[in-house]
């Protein structure tokens, strides 16, 4: 599921849902033609150094590294997924199945160049999109307890806090290594 969104950040939250338009594959974040159409595709191997740089940018702690990232989009049942703006990685985000009924977001973000403008959301919707597609029936991940923008930014779309984890990563963000379990059931 990809979507067109208004040209800023504030005219969208001055009209909420106002220009959202449902689209296959191709998304104008800049309806007029002021910046080039974004694509939703499949991550390929030569993506790789452009979302590790990404990583480093997006997360002040504990980014992925190169072989974790490699390993991840290779597992044999991970799907993964890029934004492209004109061959310019600007997020990406990775899901595996945990069992028969359930996804895990194992990992999403979105470069801050690019943070703020519907991006993360459409890609969170279009993974979601092909959860439900391979028959899932509940999308889950973790966060860090402390990564309040992120918790907003799930919550924003329907997930909920279902477990606490106090020690769940091994350094520190912001005083803690704990992290919420979020689920969302697919409708
Ligand atoms: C979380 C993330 C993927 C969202 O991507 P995005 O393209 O910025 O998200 P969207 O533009 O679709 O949605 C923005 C929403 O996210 C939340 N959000 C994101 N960054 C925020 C910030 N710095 N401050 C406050 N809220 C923030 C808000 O709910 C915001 O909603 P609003 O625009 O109505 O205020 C992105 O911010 C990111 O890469 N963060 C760093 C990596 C990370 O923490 N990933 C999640 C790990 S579990």
């Amino acid at each position: 599921m990809i979507r067109i969104f208004g040209p800023q950040k504030d005219s969208r939250a001055e009209c909420p849902g106002q220009g959202i338009v449902p689209l296959i594959h191709k998304v104008s974040l800049y309806p007029f033609g002021l910046l080039p159409q974004l694509d939703i595709r499949e991550v390929s191997p030569s993506d790789l150094d452009q979302i590790v740089e990404i990583e480093k940018r997006a997360f002040s702690v504990g980014p992925y590294s190169r072989a974790m990232l490699k390993r991840m989009f290779r597992m044999r049942r991970s799907f993964n997924y890029v934004a492209e703006d004109s061959g310019k990685i600007a997020g990406y985000v990775s899901a595996i199945p945990i069992d028969e009924t359930t996804g895990d977001v194992e990992s999403i973000a979105v470069d801050p160049a690019y943070q703020g403008r519907g991006i993360g959301g459409m890609l969170l919707d279009h993974i979601e999109a092909e959860m439900k597609k391979r028959g899932l029936k509940r999308s889950i991940l973790e966060v860090r307890d402390m990564n309040f923008e992120s918790i907003g930014f799930y919550r924003k779309h329907g997930y909920v806090e279902i477990e606490h984890m106090v020690t769940y990563y091994h350094e520190y963000f912001r005083g803690s290594k704990g992290a919420f379990r979020m689920e969302k059931a697919l409708q």
